[in-house]
């Protein structure tokens, strides 16, 4: 049993996470051509070929596994693998044989972390066959009536649908009804390039169907959500808090039509307000945030930072389903584990085909690097090309999902980075871009923006064919 060893050398460990952070850093890339600034001899070294995982951080052209840093010790190594089994084991239904992993639901949308993150790489709506994946996910509110001194409000950044809650959940363990399935419409849009090219995207709709527990509130937002790709999150966590927000520009003070503007977030491990990093619209803090909003939300897991379970008071059978479950069903050190282990994953290098350096002239030149910032320093000294500003961008009617988010408005979403975006393919089989997987391609991600990138995406649309492709293969190899 691995667990009171790790207690046992909990503080050592904590102690050392810092240094196996800067470790991570110094082992991105694998071949020093693919590399834009290489920061360190470190990443020369010979690969560690202990595990290879179809992950998006086994990057084939160089033969190397980006699971984990090849210099972290045993006992950080022990607590990556350790928070890994629980980032992909199934969870099952408590009391069960097997408490290691017992605990799911009584209401969950997946039952492993996994499932919306396959291969760590980023989430789908919906298969091969156009069937829905459990990876959809629908976040739901009410509007939220002003100088409501609300808890909820305040540590949830919107007002959940009294009934159903703040997400939908499609499971149910064995005596809970689940809440329900999703529908979607996908409508054609046609638009036509400047060169007369023309073009199909398509628009999503939604349906709550079999609802379990009666109708929903009259005044019912559904914003839908698919998992990110879990990248270089221990990197975005060690910027400097300062350096992200010397590029925001609230109110467009500069006149560049892009204003960037900052998400102030609760944040549970402090009880305090915080910069929000992570998620679609900045919304967690931290990656420790986050991975326990997942457990609580998405698998039903209870936890320090959310003891509570995703039950409302109107669910009597999921609040009769918790009678008796006293400890967390995910506590701190199994939390901590998952947390270290998606710190420490590695970040895919940068694969520079042929024509990456003049699709990253374009990419400047029309302004995509305005929001999608090419380079941070971490505090810890290492030079990162996450290429988002981790700030949030009004991006016009046709994106919004009406879902306020603490300071973020429904039209408002962080940019995403971009490293990685060329393997999601590789790693889960399809591309599904934006926050609720409508963009079959990079060039459809582009020809969705608006708002404040309506700019950057007119600029796009006047390119010619071939620098439209140099832009597209420099995206790909970011
Ligand atoms: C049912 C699907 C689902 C499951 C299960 C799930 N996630 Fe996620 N994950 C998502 C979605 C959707 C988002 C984006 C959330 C948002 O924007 O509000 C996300 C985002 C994240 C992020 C933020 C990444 C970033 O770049 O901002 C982290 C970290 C994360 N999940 C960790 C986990 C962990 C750890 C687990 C298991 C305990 C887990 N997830 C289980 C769907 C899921
Ligand atoms: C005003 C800021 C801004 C500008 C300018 C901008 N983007 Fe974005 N980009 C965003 C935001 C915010 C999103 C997420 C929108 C969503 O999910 O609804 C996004 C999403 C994307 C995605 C999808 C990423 C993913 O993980 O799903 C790609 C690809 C992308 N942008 C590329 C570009 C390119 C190329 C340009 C230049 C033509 C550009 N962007 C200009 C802010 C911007």
């Amino acid at each position: 049993m691995m667990l009171p060893i790790l207690m046992k050398h909990r503080y050592k460990i904590m102690k050392a996470l810092s240094l196996a952070l800067l470790a991570a850093f110094l082992a991105v890339g694998c071949t020093t051509e693919t590399q834009e600034k290489s920061t360190s001899d470190a990443s020369k070294k010979p690969s560690h070929t202990k595990e290879k995982l179809p992950n998006i951080h086994t990057d084939k052209s160089c033969k190397m596994a980006f699971t984990y840093s090849q210099e972290l010790n045993n006992e950080e190594e022990d607590l990556h693998i350790l928070g890994k089994s629980f980032f992909r084991i199934p969870w099952v239904e408590a009391p069960s044989a097997t408490t290691a992993r017992d605990g799911l639901g009584p209401l969950f949308s997946a039952n492993t972390c996994m499932h919306c993150h396959p291969g760590n790489g980023a989430g789908v709506p919906t298969d091969k066959n156009g069937k829905i994946t459990r990876s959809l996910v629908m976040r739901l509110s009410i509007p939220t009536i002003k100088n409501l001194n609300n808890g909820l409000l305040m540590k949830d950044g919107f007002t959940p649908e009294p009934t159903y809650g703040g997400q939908f959940s499609l499971n149910g363990t064995s005596d809970t009804p689940y809440e329900g399935n999703i529908e979607i419409t996908y409508r054609p849009v046609a638009g036509k390039y400047d060169d007369g090219e023309i073009y199909e995207l398509q628009r999503p709709s939604y349906k709550l169907t079999d609802l379990q527990y009666g109708p929903l509130h009259k005044e019912v937002n559904i914003a839908p959500r698919i998992g990110l790709a879990l990248i270089g999150l221990g990197a975005l966590e060690m910027i400097d808090e300062k350096d992200i927000l010397a590029n925001e520009d609230i109110g467009d003070q500069n006149r560049d039509g892009i204003s960037g503007k900052a998400n102030w977030v609760y944040k549970p491990e402090t009880n305090a307000t915080a910069l929000g990093r992570f998620t679609w619209k900045a919304a967690a803090a931290t990656v420790k945030h986050q991975s326990a909003n997942a457990a609580h939300n998405d698998m039903g897991l209870s936890n320090p930072l959310f003891p509570k379970h995703n039950c409302t008071e109107k669910q009597t059978e999921c609040l009769e389903a918790l009678k008796g479950r006293h400890n967390f069903d995910l506590p701190m050190e199994r939390l901590d584990a998952i947390t270290y282990y998606l710190q420490t994953l590695k970040i895919p290098s940068q694969r520079k085909t042929e024509n990456f350096e003049k699709g990253k002239k374009i990419f400047t030149q029309i302004g995509c690097v305005q929001c999608h910032v090419s380079t941070f320093q971490t505090q810890n000294g290492y030079e990162i090309h996450p290429y988002s500003d981790l700030l949030l961008h009004d991006m016009g009617e046709d994106l919004s999902d009406g879902h306020t988010m603490f300071k973020a408005s429904g039209s408002e979403f962080r940019t995403p980075p971009l490293w990685g975006v060329g393997l999601y393919e590789k790693v889960s089989g399809y591309t599904a871009l934006l926050h609720d997987g409508r963009a079959r391609s990079v060039e459809e991600a582009i020809l969705w923006h608006g708002g404040e990138a309506k700019r950057a995406q007119e600029d796009f649309k006047a390119l010619s064919r071939q620098e439209r492709s140099y832009l597209v293969e420099f995206v790909k190899g970011i």
